[in-house]
């Protein structure tokens, strides 16, 4: 199986970036070849392990011929994981990137995630929190995506765009786009208007859209940003490992049902 998944949410700061670094380690800790595409031209991604340090080129300088793919992919010293980055440096290279979809620039990406993909099972793309012409070009390369949510008002009301977006894709760039499901990146089970939020959400999407694994609220994140590394990497932080596991296990069987096309999945397509 080779799988590339798009983490998207029009909404900032729901924990795209630390979900789609946690959930690429637990895959990779199960053995599976990841690899993490920053695709926010912000670089929370590679900043959030520092792997610029390692490369500051990206896919950027891939297409402009500076530099070959294998040049601007860095590998994880432990872990089958790898990362690479945009290597947007200049605002002419964002705007490049950014001026409308049918710019040549685009296209090449679009290519080139898909050729440097083909050599792992899991690409997971972390996109920027809007629904311009790059995260159209990144959710047309994925086969699927996973939308991080908060149960806060803000992040609910963000979803209708993202999701008429994902409609517009599917139907225009990518038919084989799927909903792998909407996941929970940080529920304090504490909170009862949090809570509240969520009932109101299940009922409001088809059975099954939310994974059943949620991330619980932690302060161990602020103490993982400041030493830019995994949550897996400090004591203390075993709950939320666990569940990024399972986690990453529910993603691996919703990938098989959706390749088997069996029924159960079938709610999915609903949403589009
Ligand atoms: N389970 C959690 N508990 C507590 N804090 C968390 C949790 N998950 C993520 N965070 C924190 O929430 C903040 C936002 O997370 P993150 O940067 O991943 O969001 P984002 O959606 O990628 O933001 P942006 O839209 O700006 O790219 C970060 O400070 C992160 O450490
Ligand atoms: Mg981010």
């Amino acid at each position: 199986m080779s799988s590339i998944i798009s983490i998207s949410s029009h909404k900032g700061g729901v924990g795209k970036t630390v979900a789609t670094l946690n959930l690429g380690v637990s895959l990779a800790k199960a053995g599976h070849k990841v690899l993490l595409i920053d695709g926010d031209p912000q670089g929370s991604l590679s900043m959030s392990v520092d792997m610029k340090k390692k490369s500051k080129a990206g896919l950027c300088q891939v297409i402009s011929n500076k530099v070959r793919p294998e040049d601007v992919v860095v590998d994880a010293q432990k872990l089958p994981l790898s990362m690479v980055h945009l290597g947007i440096d200049s605002p002419l290279d964002l705007f490049r990137l950014t001026h409308g979809t049918k710019t040549k620039e685009l296209k090449s990406l679009l290519k080139l995630i898909q050729a440097i993909s083909q050599a792992y099972d899991f690409t997971l793309i972390d996109t920027a929190n809007n629904v311009g012409s790059l995260n159209a070009v990144l959710l047309s390369c994925s086969n699927s995506v996973i939308i991080p949510i908060t149960c806060k008002s803000n992040s609910v009301r963000s979803l209708p765009l993202l999701l008429k977006l994902l409609t517009r894709i599917k139907a225009k760039l990518n038919t084989k786009i799927a909903l792998l499901g909407l996941m929970l990146p940080m529920l304090n089970v504490n909170n009862p208007y949090e809570l509240e939020i969520l009932t109101i959400l299940r009922e409001a999407f088809p059975r099954g859209t939310f994974f059943s694994t949620f991330v619980p609220f932690s302060p161990l994140f602020d103490k993982a940003d400041v030493k830019a590394a995994p949550i897996s990497f400090f004591a203390g932080a075993e709950d939320i490992q666990t569940a990024y596991d399972k986690l990453s296990f529910e993603v691996i069987q919703r990938l098989e049902n959706q390749l088997k096309g069996l029924e159960d999945d079938e709610y999915l397509e609903k949403l589009f």
